[in-house]
Order: structure tokens, then C-alpha cells, then sequence
């Protein structure tokens, strides 16, 4: 049987396995997909030996999102911009590298959370490999303004400028910014920063909310809950990245199997198992 795995340190609670074996059986697809834990110096000797045992592709995750899209023979376009890769796939003639966090998040605001970007003022919170993964994606949802800020502002505009010309072929205004200069109003607030992790609260002033924004914290699980609970405490619709989860593995299960899992029974499912 075809093998996949999420690739990671750690790996423990990922839910990735869940969501595959469900995207399997609702496909009819024949695959198995398990866990990965590789020691942060030996990412790819770990894959590699996977791949020799039968492993046909993976999920990866922090913190080798850099070292995929490093290791692979080739690569989409879309992981090209981001130069990080959440999606590989070992194919004979060299493994491929692939990025989905970009569609799933947008396909999670547009279609699910039913927020078109279009003309729409965002805040991208963050300049680490989710970031990187997500930004052009949101760039060609054609928002009027996207404001990328980070702690540390030069990696903000390290990424503003690998992004410029697609900014402009979209028409884009794009800016990089500090956390407590990032202006006010925004329309969506995404959080792709570890602050949440590192128990360190929110990362930016309330006054970015516009009334009624949405704001999307990439983690899930009671990692989001503070974003959420501020976002509700500011008259904002607060969201958990556990649709964005779903969405570019579903993305992933495409790239891999070629069959496009329907995704929304899987997340409602994901939701309710995890209460
Ligand atoms: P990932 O691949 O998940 O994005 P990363 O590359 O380690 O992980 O990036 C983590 C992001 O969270 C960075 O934007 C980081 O800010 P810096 O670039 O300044 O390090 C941000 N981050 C981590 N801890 C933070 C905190 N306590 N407050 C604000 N931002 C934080």
C-alpha cells in the first residue's frame, strides 16, 4: 500500500493522519498515512529512509518547511515564491515540492469562513515559513492592501521584497511594518506568528481590528483560544486554523493521489472530535 506521513518535530498531535485516512475512505483511495519524527539534524535522513521503505510522499511541518523545498529536484510556483514547501511527493524522476497553506488558508476565508479578499485591507501577522507560505496566495486574492509586520521588521521586508513584482502584477499595495505600527482597521487579521506558542499573548494592538473583522489565528486547539477570546473581547469574528488544516491537506491529497477530497463533511468531523 502507497505510504504518506506528516513529517515534523514534533509530531505528536498532529491531526494529519485523521484527516488523510478520512479523505482516503471518502475517495476510496488505498493508502496509508502515519507520523514521521525526525531529529531537527536529520530531516532527510529520516525521508530518505521512508522513501526507501515505500513512503510516496509527505505532509511537512514545522520546523522543515525551508529544508523541503531545499531538498527537492523540483518545484511549483507557488512553493518557488513562498521558498518553502509544505507538500512533497517522491517521484521517480525526483522528489517534487509543493506548497498548499496559501490556497487551504484562502479557500478557508473565502469559501468557509465566506470573505472574499477582493478590495478587502489585510494584516498578515508574521515573517517565518507560515508566512511565507501564505502571502503570495493572499497577493493574488487581489486585496486593496496587505500589511505584512513582524517583530523583527527586517525579515518583514525581506519578505515584502521577494514579493514586489507579484504585488504589482496584482496590484497590490504591500507593506512591511512593526507590530506596534501596523496601522488600524484592517478588514482580516491573520496571525501566522509562534507568539502563541511562546505564551506570549497578542502580538498586536486591538485598534487593528476593524468592527467586525475576522481574525484568523493559524494554530488550533487551546494555542488559538487567547487570539479568539481577544478577537471576540474587540467585535471581531474570531477562526481557529483548523479549516486552513483541512484545506491544504485536502490540496495535498490532490497533489499525491490526483482525486479532490471534498472537505467540508472532514472538517465539520475534525471539529467535533476534537469538541
Ligand atoms: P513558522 O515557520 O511557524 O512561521 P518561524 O519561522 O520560527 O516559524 O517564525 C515564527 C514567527 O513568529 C516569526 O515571525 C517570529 O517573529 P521574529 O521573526 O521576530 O522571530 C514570530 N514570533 C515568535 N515568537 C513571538 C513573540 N513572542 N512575539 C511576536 N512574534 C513572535
Amino acid at each position: 500500500m502507497d505510504r504518506y506521513a506528516v513529517a515534523g518535530n514534533p509530531v505528536e498531535h498532529s491531526q494529519s493522519p485523521w484527516i488523510h485516512a478520512a479523505f482516503a475512505e471518502q475517495t476510496g483511495q488505498q493508502l496509508d498515512y502515519g507520523r514521521l519524527l525526525c531529529p531537527l539534524d536529520g530531516f532527510t535522513a529520516t525521508l530518505k529512509q521512508f522513501a526507501n521503505e515505500g513512503g510516496r510522499g509527505c505532509s511537512v511541518t514545522v520546523p522543515f518547511k525551508f529544508e523541503a523545498f531545499e531538498l527537492a529536484a523540483r518545484r511549483s510556483e507557488r512553493a518557488l515564491l513562498a521558498g518553502a514547501a509544505n507538500t512533497l511527493r517522491f517521484d521517480d524522476e525526483g522528489w517534487f515540492a509543493d506548497n498548499t497553506d496559501g490556497v487551504g488558508l484562502l479557500r478557508d476565508i473565502e469559501r468557509n469562513a465566506g470573505r472574499p479578499l477582493a478590495g478587502q485591507r489585510i494584516l498578515l501577522i508574521g515573517a517565518g515559513g507560515a508566512s511565507a507560505g501564505v502571502l503570495g496566495p493572499l497577493l493574488a486574492a487581489r486585496p486593496a492592501e496587505l500589511v505584512l509586520a513582524n517583530r523583527s521588521v527586517d525579515k518583514a521586508h525581506a519578505l515584502v521584497a521577494s514579493h514586489a513584482a507579484w504585488a504589482a502584477q496584482y496590484e497590490v499595495n504591500l507593506r512591511a511594518a512593526a507590530l506596534d505600527a501596523c496601522g488600524r482597521g484592517f478588514d482580516v487579521v491573520v496571525n501566522a506568528t509562534a507568539a502563541s506558542l511562546a505564551g506570549a499573548g497578542i502580538p498586536v494592538p486591538a485598534e487593528v481590528l476593524a468592527p467586525g473583522a475576522l481574525a484568523l489565528d493559524m494554530m488550533y486547539g487551546p494555542k488559538a483560544q487567547p487570539f479568539l477570546d481577544w478577537a471576540a473581547a474587540h467585535g471581531a469574528e474570531g477562526r481557529d486554523g483548523l479549516g486552513m488544516l483541512v484545506e491544504q491537506a485536502g490540496e495535498a491529497f490532490q497533489v499525491w493521489r490526483g482525486v479532490r477530497p471534498q472537505t467540508a463533511t472532514v472538517l465539520a468531523a475534525l471539529r467535533a472530535r476534537l469538541g
